[in-house]
């Protein structure tokens, strides 16, 4: 019965796709349970680099059964794209399949991002047609992957909603939509996709009753909620693992495990709150440059800065982490000093010790301690826990302690070997 759901624990880019990647290979079948291809999941093994989308990153293990689950919106040309790319270098995919449920974003939900971010107010969404397609689906107009693969049922709904998308883009001064065209667009979506389209449940459910090994793998992060996130700076679904049962068609007790996934610093990109965003000062350029901070999906440079365990606390008791892996530890090799955010100062100067809602957490100043550095090379060439130096011991007990969640995993580097066991207490 053992169900982990693998979560980002901060703005996203925790290196999800790597410790995925790496969990996989104990693994029976992966599900990706929400976001579309605005995820870019870097994943390095001894078949090369990948930047998966919307490809589980459990794909790399041959034994590992793999879906796109309901919870996804889904853009079949990402599919098509990032599946060339991964058979390109002899993954087999047959394993792959997309929940019948799930959503699909079409054409002009992309379009209708680009437009929505045109305007003045830019929440710095990726362009990928998100917001829209997850609209579309609250509003009961949303298509889905089975509607490809039955005609008539395509055609109605397809015609209602290409009616209301071309009432928004006209309001926008642009060309309307011609519901034929799109119809073919989708026949031929359908026609690609025909085989990996499945009813999710006698699949997952088989897995759970048989104590099949389950991770659900989860894109963005929990200050992108949408409810518990700095809305309205957020996506529009829900990446905290408490959805992770919805999105991938398992009950609400089936979860065994928790984990969280930290960068042991803080980047974001996109606008909204991010108190320890160290602006372009050195600090920031120095992590960006080392820790290679541009965005995987869209090239932007991530925002960066220290680590913040008040949003780390309040994230941990929102997911209920069972544990965490703190990732790119080997990226604070050698800075003389690290900072560790303990508490945030209201503009009145009182004290707190939680995440406000967002037009207080705008304001905040954080308040950090200071942790002595260590060697450069000296995390990137650990191989266990004791070959760390004594201060990023120190730091990550720090950590654990303040977040109050066991480290499970330490990560130092991309690689799937790059990755050790924490702290045992
Ligand atoms: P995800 O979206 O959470 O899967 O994370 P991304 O792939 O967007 O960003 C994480 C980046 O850090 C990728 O370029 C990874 O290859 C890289 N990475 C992951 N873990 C480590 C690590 O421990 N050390 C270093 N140096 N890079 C890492
Ligand atoms: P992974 O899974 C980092 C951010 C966008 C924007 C907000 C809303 O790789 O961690 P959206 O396109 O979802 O409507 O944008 O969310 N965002 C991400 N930031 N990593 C991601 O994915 C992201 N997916 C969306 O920058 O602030
Ligand atoms: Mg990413």
């Amino acid at each position: 019965m053992p169900v982990t759901a693998v979560v980002g624990a901060q703005w996203g880019d925790e290196g999800k796709g790597r410790v995925v990647d790496a969990l996989a290979e104990k693994m029976d079948l992966v599900i990706r349970f929400q976001g579309g291809d605005n995820a870019g999941h870097t994943v390095v093994n001894h078949y090369g680099t990948f930047k998966l989308h919307l490809v589980p990153s459990g794909i790399f293990t041959s034994t590992a059964q793999c879906l796109i689950g309901t919870g996804c919106v889904v853009y079949p040309p990402a599919l098509f794209e990032e599946l060339a790319a991964i058979e390109a270098a002899g993954v087999d995919t047959s394993r792959l399949y997309v929940s019948d449920r799930a959503q699909i974003v079409m054409p002009y939900h992309r379009q209708l991002d680009s437009l929505h971010e045109s305007g003045g107010a830019a929440l710095g969404t990726t362009k990928r047609g998100i917001g829209p397609a997850y609209s579309d689906k609250s509003a009961r107009r949303g298509l889905r992957m089975g509607d490809l693969l039955r005609p008539d049922w395509l055609q109605s709904r397809l015609t209602k909603a290409v009616e209301h998308a071309n009432i928004e883009l006209k309001y926008y001064d642009q060309k309307p939509i011609d519901v034929q065209e799109m119809l073919e667009v989708c026949q031929a979506w359908g026609e690609k996709l025909q085989d990996r389209i499945i009813n999710p449940l006698p699949m997952v459910r088989q897995a759970y009753e048989q104590n099949a090994n389950i991770l659900l793998e989860g894109q963005l992060a929990a200050m992108r909620d949408l409810d518990w996130g700095t809305y309205p700076y957020v996506t529009s679904s829900n990446p905290t693992a408490t959805f992770a049962p919805v999105g991938a068609g398992l009950p609400p007790q089936a979860l065994t495990q928790v984990i969280g996934v930290v960068k042991a610093y803080t980047t974001a990109v996109g606008a909204g709150p991010v108190p320890t965003d160290q602006g372009d000062n050195d600090t920031a350029e120095r992590l960006r440059e080392k820790g290679g901070e541009y965005g995987a999906t869209t090239g932007r440079p991530r925002r960066c800065g220290w680590l913040d365990t008040v949003n780390l606390n309040y994230v941990a008791y929102l997911n209920g982490f069972t544990d965490i892996v703190i990732t790119k530890l080997d990226v604070l090799d050698g800075m003389p000093e690290l900072k560790i955010c303990t508490g945030y100062r209201l503009a009145d100067g009182t004290l707190i010790d939680y995440v406000p809602d967002t037009p207080i957490y705008e304001t905040v100043e954080p308040i950090y301690e200071s942790w002595p550095g260590w060697p450069d090379n000296a995390a990137r060439t650990a191989k266990s826990w004791s070959d760390l130096p004594a201060a990023a011991q120190n730091y990550l007990t720090r950590i654990q302690e303040l977040v109050g969640v066991p480290i499970k995993f330490v990560s130092v580097g991309p690689e799937r070997e790059a990755m050790f066991e924490g702290k045992i207490n």
